[in-house]
């Protein structure tokens, strides 16, 4: 058998542990795996000899431990309305004697995916992004290691706002989903946290800080700084969200990134000092974590022994802690956003403390 492994859309640490899992189960039963470079481009268009580049056993050290994506990503769209570019897909496969496609991504990558395994392509794929919204899984890639950058940058940045008593406004990804924001925000002991999923009221933010900044002052704390973890996708209420320019990606969506800065301004007024720091990139540039290593390995092997057993149109995921396979039209279906009665406290704007769910 000969497998083509592709790494789609932003990067995320884990991706590169993911191939070494595939190579690794693939050499166990003698397969050939060929790595295709910049996602689906590898596949859409012609002239791809760049593109491609033989994965054998040698690789596996060095992308065990490696963030990013030695394989590239991109964006590229290889089935959008105007472009539909299946054909050079199959005839891609037949020129390379690909028997199967392990698609490594999130909701664009597995669901171009899913219209190419309904058009004939045989292909399994493995969950990836720092968001950790996708349907059908409790797990994806890069999750942890972000986590991780933002509990530690918001350690660095306490820092400086303690020594300048500083209200500092940490932005951190996530796009629609809050999940990073929250979970990263209650690991940092943030004393206000804003998610997407709870449009909030200006007047409301200003009134919890000052109620924040008074508990400080009755407390008798000599160092008064206050940390604000926003949510890239977090917005005031009736207002859309920030959006860092007009571009629109291969599968129409816009980059979104300021709301912190933009916060920063709505609030100087009101208070002594604010500041703002968006980790933007930096949350997915760090090498993977322990828990990304192990997942990526964990979802690499499966998806092997997916195409071993013939299991396409399939991608790996997490239920209830044990991996299961999702069929992958569902990578379609509405992301899994922060349940705000669950799991946030809109008085206080911070996350809802729970006693008993471990899950999330
Ligand atoms: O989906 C992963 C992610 O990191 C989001 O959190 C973020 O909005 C987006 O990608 C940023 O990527 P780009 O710069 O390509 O828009």
């Amino acid at each position: 058998m000969k497998i083509g492994v592709l790494t789609g859309g932003g990067d995320a640490p884990g991706l590169n542990p993911a191939v070494a899992g595939v190579v690794e189960r693939a050499t166990l039963y003698g397969f050939e795996v060929l790595g295709l470079k910049r996602g689906w481009e590898a596949l859409s268009v012609k002239e791809n000899e760049g593109h491609i580049v033989e994965l054998g056993p040698e690789i596996i050290r060095e992308y065990s431990r490696m963030g990013g994506s030695k394989l590239q990503c991109s964006r590229t769209n290889p089935v959008s309305g105007d472009n539909d570019r299946t054909d050079i897909v199959k005839e891609n496969m037949k020129k390379l004697k690909l028997d199967a496609i392990v698609a490594i991504g999130g909701e664009d990558t597995l669901g171009a995916a899913s219209y190419l395994f309904e058009r004939g392509i045989p292909v399994v794929g493995i969950p990836k992004t720092i968001d950790r919204d996708l349907y059908g899984t409790e797990y994806s890639l890069g999750y942890d290691t972000a986590l991780n950058v933002i509990c530690e940058s918001a350690q660095r940045i306490a820092h400086s706002a303690e020594s300048h008593q500083t209200i500092f406004f940490l932005e951190v990804m996530g796009r629609h989903a809050g999940w990073l924001a929250l979970r990263g925000g209650e690991a940092a002991f943030a004393d206000i946290i804003l998610i997407p999923e709870h449009p909030f009221d200006v007047g409301h933010l200003k009134d919890v800080l000052r109620k924040k900044l008074d508990d400080s002052r009755e407390q008798g704390f000599d160092q008064i700084y206050k940390m604000i973890v926003v949510s890239e996708g977090s917005h005031i209420k009736g207002e859309e969200e920030v959006r860092k320019d007009t571009k629109l990606d291969e599968f129409g969506h816009y980059s979104l990134g300021g709301v912190g800065n933009y916060l920063k301004g709505l609030l100087e007024h009101d208070f002594r000092l604010t500041r703002y720091t968006a980790l933007a990139y930096l949350q997915r540039g760090a090498p993977p974590t322990q828990k990304d290593r192990s997942m990526g390995r964990r979802f690499g092997n499966n998806a092997v022994e997916m195409v071993k057993n013939g299991d396409f149109g399939f991608y790996v995921g997490v239920k209830r802690a044990r991996l299961v396979k999702v069929r992958l039209p569902e990578i379609r279906k509405s992301p899994s956003l922060v349940d705000v009665e669950k799991h946030y406290d809109t008085e206080m704007l911070n996350v809802k403390q729970q006693w008993t769910d471990m899950a999330e």
